[in-house]
């Protein structure tokens, strides 16, 4: 086993494959149910309009910067940020419709001054990040005064599954907390206590929990679950387990009782006025 890394945290330093399959897995998800249905309540919370200047920080393919441009209209402008050059690229060279300032950048160190967005966001970012307070200052920072800081991140320490072998996916479970596989497992949740410590007001937060009755519909979502990472998750885990786990899949969708959940939370503030 190799030490464990957190590719999203430095995707451009992963190996081809690892870039490759991360971008799919990003895809996968953007065009999931699921996940559509959190970006939904997301969009609703932050509230774009027509006219705005609008900041995606960690925006990897870029698509939710795109939505947001045509919502603020020709006088409104997006930026759309990520630390991954080579994410970056990919998100401009999809780029459809009125411009979108695409930058390379880091969230817990933004190159733009203070109170420049009217609203900004960051969807699945600050679990992968060393310093999530500093991300949230910056984001606090850039915002101007009455303007909306929306924070969307999972809480993988609700991750549930029925119909699996449980002492398989227990172990499964307790390895990956104490590899540190997951920087931030219980980000989701702890959102809206970071919001209000950095001075937010007005904060509030929504629980989305996701569900999946198909393995192959839960794989688009839960890296876990996508036979697409077994090899470089073996890596990293013990690889009987890795193999274990994935036996007791198929068992459970061979007999169509697979169940997986897990709670994403949205949180909200405003920048004091
Ligand atoms: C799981 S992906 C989520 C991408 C996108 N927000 C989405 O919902 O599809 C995490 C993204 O955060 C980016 N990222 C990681 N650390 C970052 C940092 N310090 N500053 C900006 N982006 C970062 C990664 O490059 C990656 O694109």
């Amino acid at each position: 086993m190799t030490e464990p890394t957190r590719p999203f945290a430095h995707v451009d330093e992963s190996p081809e494959d690892v870039r490759k399959g991360m971008l799919d897995y990003l895809d996968a998800a953007a065009a999931h149910p699921e996940i559509q249905r959190v970006r939904a309540d997301a969009l609703e919370a932050l509230a774009p309009a027509a006219g705005q200047r609008l900041l995606d920080a960690g925006c990897g393919a870029g698509e939710v910067a795109r939505l947001l441009r045509r919502l603020v209209g020709p006088a409104g402008a997006v930026t759309a940020l990520d630390f991954s050059k080579e994410y970056v690229a990919a998100a401009a060279a999809r780029h459809d419709g009125d411009p979108v300032d695409y930058v390379v950048g880091d969230i817990t160190a933004l190159d733009f001054p203070d109170g420049h967005f009217d609203g900004v966001r960051s969807e699945r970012v600050l679990q992968h990040l060393d310093d999530p307070d500093a991300a949230i200052r910056e984001l606090a920072r850039v915002t101007r005064p009455g303007g909306t800081v929306c924070v969307i991140d999972t809480d993988w320490a609700s991750l549930l599954f029925d119909g699996v072998d449980e002492a398989v996916v227990d172990e499964l479970v307790t390895t990956i907390a104490g590899t540190g596989l997951w920087r931030n497992a219980r980000m989701g949740r702890s959102l809206r206590g970071r919001m209000v410590r950095a001075g937010l007001r007005d904060v509030d937060t929504l629980p989305v929990t996701l569900r999946f009755t198909e393995a192959d519909s839960a794989a688009s979502v839960l890296p876990l679950v996508n036979r697409r990472f077994a090899t470089p998750l073996a890596g990293m885990l013990p690889e009987r387990l890795v193999t274990a786990f994935h036996d007791t899949v198929d068992a459970s969708v061979a007999r169509g009782d697979f169940l997986a959940a897990f709670t994403m939370w949205i949180t909200v503030g405003h920048v004091f006025s």
